[in-house]
C-alpha cells in the first residue's frame, strides 16, 4: 500500500482534532523543537553537540559532559560549556506556540519535554501542563548539602565559566549544580503520574523533535493505547513511530510541519498572532547565527584545552609517583641472597 501523501496526513490529523475525537492531546518533545531558536540538538550528525564533542580525544565519550559521575569528578568541564547551553533571551519557536494554542483551546493534556530551555512556558503553555522530565536551569543547589544557591551568583558563574561553590557554610564548599537531570541521576519526581499516566490517558499523541534515544522517555510513545493516533513530527523516523496502522509521520522541520498542520486546522492566523505576541518583547536570540557557532566552537576549544591540561597534570603526577617509588625502593635494605643449596 502506498504511504498516504503528506497533505492527506495533515487533513487526517485536522479532522481528528476538529471533530473532537481528540480532547486529551499529549505532546512529547525533544531538542529538535528548539533548534530553530538557536540551540543545536545533541545527535544530528555534524551540527549536534555530541558530534562536536566527539572530536575531543581526551573526553571518554561525548555524553560524559552530562554524566553525574563525571560532573562530580570534573565539574569545570560542564561549566566550560554551560554558557552556550544556557537559554538566555531565546525566542520560543512557532512549534512551542502550537503547544500553547492547543492549551488555549483546552485540548492539551500534557507536554512532556526532555528540554531544559523552558521555551514551552515562554510560549504561554500553562506550568501545570508542562512536565520537564530532565529538569531546568531555573534553580540550582549544592550537590553535597542540597542547599539552594542564589540565581544571580549562578548566572555570574555560568557567564564566567567557573564552578560555583556552596555558600551555606564554610565547612561545606560543595559543588553547585543546576537542577537539570544528568545521566546517572534519577528523573524528576512525577514521571509516572505526569508522563506515563498522561500518555495512557491520551487520545492523540504528538512526538516532536526527538531521536528517542534516551530512556525512560523513549518508551513513552509505546504507552499510547491501541487505536490512539500517534503523530511524529521530526526530520527522520524514530523509535517505533510508523509501525502502528493509525500512526502518521510528518517528516520535515518541526516549524514548517506545524505551520502546514495549523493551516489544515484553520488556525494559521491565530497561531502566528500568538507566536508574535510571545516573541516581540524578546530582543533577539543571543544564539543567533554565526555568533553562536563562534561561541560554541570557542567553548569547545576551551574544553579541549582543559582536558589536555588535566591529562598532562595526571601524567606528571604519575611520573612523579613513579620517581618517588623508585627512590624509595633504592633506599630499602637489599634482601638476603637466596641459598641455592
Ligand atoms: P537529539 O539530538 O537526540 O534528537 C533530536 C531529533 O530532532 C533528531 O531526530 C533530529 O533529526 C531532530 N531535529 C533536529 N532539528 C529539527 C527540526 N528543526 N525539526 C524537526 N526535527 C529536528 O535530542 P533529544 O532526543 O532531545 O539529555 O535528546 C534526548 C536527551 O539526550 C537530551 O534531553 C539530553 C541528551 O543527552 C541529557 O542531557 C540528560
Amino acid at each position: 500500500m502506498d504511504a498516504p501523501n503528506a497533505s492527506s496526513s495533515y487533513d487526517t490529523i485536522a479532522n481528528i482534532i476538529r471533530d473532537s475525537h481528540a480532547t486529551r492531546v499529549v505532546v512529547l518533545t525533544g531538542a529538535g523543537i528548539s533548534t530553530s531558536a538557536g540551540i543545536p540538538d545533541f545527535r544530528t550528525p555534524s551540527t549536534g553537540l555530541y558530534a562536536k564533542l566527539a572530536h575531543l580525544k581526551h573526553l571518554p565519550y561525548p555524553e560524559a559532559i552530562f554524566s553525574y559521575h563525571y560532573f562530580k569528578h570534573s565539574p569545570e568541564l560542564f561549566y566550560a560549556i554551560a554558557d552556550v547551553r544556557h537559554p538566555r533571551n531565546l525566542k520560543p519557536t512557532i512549534s512551542h506556540a502550537f503547544l500553547a494554542l492547543l492549551a488555549k483551546k483546552n485540548l492539551l493534556h500534557m507536554v512532556v519535554t526532555q528540554n531544559i530551555d523552558g521555551l514551552e512556558s515562554a510560549a504561554g503553555v500553562p506550568p501545570e501542563k508542562v512536565f520537564a522530565c530532565h529538569g531546568s536551569w531555573d534553580t540550582q543547589r549544592c550537590i553535597t548539602c542540597k542547599e539552594p544557591f542564589p540565581d544571580d551568583r549562578m548566572k555570574e558563574a555560568i557567564t564566567q565559566g567557573i564552578v560555583p561553590r556552596c555558600l551555606a557554610t564554610d565547612a561545606c564548599d560543595g559543588i553547585v549544580k543546576p537542577d537539570i537531570v544528568l545521566f546517572g541521576e534519577p528523573l524528576r519526581e512525577g514521571f509516572e503520574e505526569k508522563a506515563e499516566h498522561k500518555v495512557v490517558e491520551a487520545d492523540l499523541v504528538f512526538v516532536m523533535g526527538t531521536s528517542l534515544k534516551v530512556h525512560p522517555f523513549a518508551n513513552l510513545p509505546r504507552l499510547a493505547c491501541a487505536g490512539v493516533p500517534r503523530v511524529l513530527i521530526n526530520r527522520e523516523k524514530v523509535g517505533d513511530l510508523g509501525n502502528r496502522k493509525e500512526d502518521l509521520c510528518l517528516l520535515g522541520n518541526c516549524d514548517g510541519e506545524v505551520r502546514k498542520l495549523a493551516d489544515a486546522l484553520g488556525w494559521k492566523k491565530e497561531l502566528e498572532t500568538l507566536w508574535g505576541a510571545k516573541t516581540e518583547h524578546v530582543e533577539g536570540n543571543e544564539t543567533d547565527g554565526e555568533d553562536y557557532t563562534v561561541r560554541l566552537d570557542a567553548a569547545i576549544d576551551k574544553l579541549a584545552g582543559m582536558l589536555d591540561e588535566s591529562l598532562s597534570i595526571s601524567k606528571g603526577h604519575k611520573s612523579m609517583l613513579e620517581r618517588h617509588l623508585t627512590e624509595k625502593l633504592a633506599r630499602l635494605p637489599k634482601p638476603p641472597e637466596r641459598d641455592e643449596k
